[in-house]
């Protein structure tokens, strides 16, 4: 069995006086040792984050594809790990849509992370538009298939599907459908990489809160859930992570 997985996105969001936040999400992820729990925070917060609660799995919401460089403004995947970082986020809808990543930037960001020794969470997820056209099925595939490294492995990599427009947003695809979502991502995975895919852990993202979170849980393939505006307070997120817990 899949061990389960919540992870927070805290986006740019927070600073030094939220940190304290992070004191009662570990308290949680300790109630709940068969979850594995992790924060990606702006990457101002991993050092000070990892600092304050060092068994707590922190992240980077994005890393460049290069190891180093003239790119300004930029953090590689070895800059993040050596400030703290465990994993960080790649593709990203809202870098996909706002920095206009591609899926091969992605492809490119997940290598680049690896090959520094972090965790990957690859995002994929459709547009309402391309929902409304049909057309989610095939757009995620696609996203899977020009971004999953060679050899992604269920030890390191971990998929996120978030369709665009349920984040943030308070909307969320029915169970069937986020069912039906994951049944094509783990499917695409398995014909890439071969049994490993059965190992690898596939999230659902989009306005997952303390009320919906069981549910969306329980449904087939989904091992997980990656948590935006519910991550950011102790008192939203720590709901999650029990909904997420199996039991003694
Ligand atoms: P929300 O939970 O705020 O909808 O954000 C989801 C998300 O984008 C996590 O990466």
């Amino acid at each position: 069995m899949r061990r389960r997985s919540i992870v927070g996105n805290w986006k740019m969001n927070g600073g030094l006086a939220t940190l304290a936040e992070l004191d009662g999400i570990a308290a949680a992820a300790g109630a709940a040792p068969d979850v594995d729990v992790a924060v990606a925070v702006p990457a101002t917060l991993i050092a000070p984050a990892h600092a304050r609660i060092p068994t707590l799995a922190i992240g980077a919401e994005d890393v460049h594809e290069a190891d180093h460089g003239a790119h300004t403004g930029c953090l590689s995947a070895a800059m993040v790990k050596e400030a703290g970082a465990s994993f960080t986020i790649v593709g990203h809808s809202e870098r996909r849509g706002d920095q206009h990543e591609t899926s091969h930037d992605a492809f490119m960001k997940a290598a680049a992370a690896h090959r520094h020794g972090l965790g990957v969470i690859l995002c994929v997820g459709e547009l309402q538009a391309e929902r409304d056209a049909g057309r989610a099925e095939r757009v995620v595939q696609a996203q899977i298939e020009k971004s999953l490294p060679d050899d992604a492995h269920a030890d390191w990599l971990t998929l996120a599907y978030e369709p665009r427009w349920a984040i943030g947003t308070g909307r969320t695809p029915t169970l069937d459908d986020i069912a039906t979502m994951h049944a094509i991502a783990r499917a695409k995975l398995r014909q890439m990489v071969g049994d490993t895919a059965l190992a690898m852990r596939i999230l659902y993202g989009g306005s997952v809160t303390a009320d919906n979170a069981a549910r969306i849980m329980a449904v087939d393939n989904v091992d997980g859930a990656l948590v935006g505006g519910a991550s950011l307070t102790a008192a939203k997120f720590a709901p999650i992570i029990a909904a997420a817990h199996r039991g003694a």
